[in-house]
């Protein structure tokens, strides 16, 4: 199989299984089940009693009812139509109607790895689980000392996910889409240097002694008149976006650095419905209150162009609508690049397994 043969086109991407997505917030598990789509699998999640966290496939074999509209019986998921209960492992443990436990009588349960109020889920082979491959955390600003994890909040789109993981990495539409919230008017005509690894695409700018924008100020506990930044926006393939602002005060006679990094993880819930669930590392405590107002805001433009864009695409069909890329596309079509190989490679090794 060919690279040209996986689509990575904006609107209707294909999408890598061996790897692990965000699929919520530690915070929302508890003792009733969530309901959550997942590279079009249907998952349900829950906690056992001793609080581990648990994600199985959200079909009873029986039947076919969600076991989602079931309820939590010690650490098993009963079904709400005949009560047929299934253990944390996805067996079943109970069928209250009598007869044997078949073997079949059994649902898929996917591996959870929980770190810094984030839930990561394997989609793919279970066995392949390899821890290595989340994003390392202390990189993010989630982990280790000196930084702040600050959870997140959890938006849907209508839309497939490389547009929603294009738009994040996008610096250049932050003058128009966004004109006015969150910079100067002066980003998309900023030269960037990138840096590509096998995981990674970086790009960085810097603005050298910039008027400081108020909102800056406010935001980011900034002092003084003027300020030096770098703005770094990595994409971790396939499916996450840090974007970092590192500021340094000028023109005060003690100079700080602060260092804000949002994270937005990029989770298809399938082809054409995808989850954002974002976070803040920062490397000072967090003390606006009104962060997520701001961000859900800005992330709902994004949304509504994205929704604009897909809707677009679906109209006119790929052979009507394609792309004309400019330069500063280069890093999203490394991105495409990546990703495309990942799927290339895991296809490549079921087709020998
Ligand atoms: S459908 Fe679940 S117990 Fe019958
Ligand atoms: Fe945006």
């Amino acid at each position: 199989m060919h690279d040209q043969d996986i689509a990575m086109i904006p609107g209707l991407a294909d999408f890598p299984r061996n790897q692990w997505y965000v699929i919520g917030y530690s915070s929302e598990l508890g003792r009733s089940p969530v309901r959550r789509d997942c590279l079009g699998d249907p998952i349900v999640l829950f906690r056992t009693e001793a609080g581990k966290a648990v994600a199985l496939f959200d079909r009873c074999p029986h039947r076919g009812m969600p076991l989602s509209k079931g309820k939590l019986l010690g650490d098993s998921i009963q079904c709400g139509y005949h009560g047929i209960e299934f253990g944390p492992d996805g067996k079943c443990t109970k069928i209250p109607s009598g007869g044997g436990l078949p073997a079949k009588m059994a649902v898929k349960p996917y591996p959870l790895i929980e770190r810094a109020g984030w839930i990561w889920i394997w989609m793919g082979i279970g066995a392949q689980a390899d821890v290595t491959l989340i994003p390392n955390h202390e990189e993010l600003g989630m982990e280790g000392t000196g930084w702040y994890p600050d959870p997140g909040i959890h938006v849907e789109l209508k839309a497939n996910y490389l547009l929603p993981l294009e738009n994040l990495a996008d610096a250049t539409h932050i003058t128009y889409l966004h004109h006015g919230l969150i910079d100067t008017g002066n980003v998309a005509a900023v030269p960037y240097r990138m840096v590509v690894d096998d995981r990674r695409v970086r790009v960085f700018r810097d603005f050298v002694n910039e008027p400081m924008p108020p909102i800056l100020a406010q935001v980011f506990h900034l002092r003084g008149e003027r300020i030096t930044r770098t703005l770094e926006l990595t994409t971790f393939v396939p499916n996450l976006v840090m974007i970092r602002n590192s500021f340094i005060e000028v023109d005060v006679p003690d100079p700080q650095r602060r260092v804000n990094t949002l994270i937005v993880a990029v989770t298809p819930g399938n082809a054409r419905y995808t989850h954002e669930f974002s976070a803040f590392g920062n490397n000072y405590p967090q003390q606006y209150a009104g962060r997520f107002d701001d961000l859900k805001k800005i992330l709902l433009e994004d949304v509504e162009a994205i929704e604009e864009i897909q809707t677009m695409f679906d109209r006119l069909g790929i052979d009507r609508a394609p792309e004309v890329s400019v330069k500063s596309d280069e890093p999203a079509i490394r991105v495409r690049r990546l990703i495309s190989q990942m799927i290339h490679r895991e296809r490549e090794g079921a087709a020998a397994a």
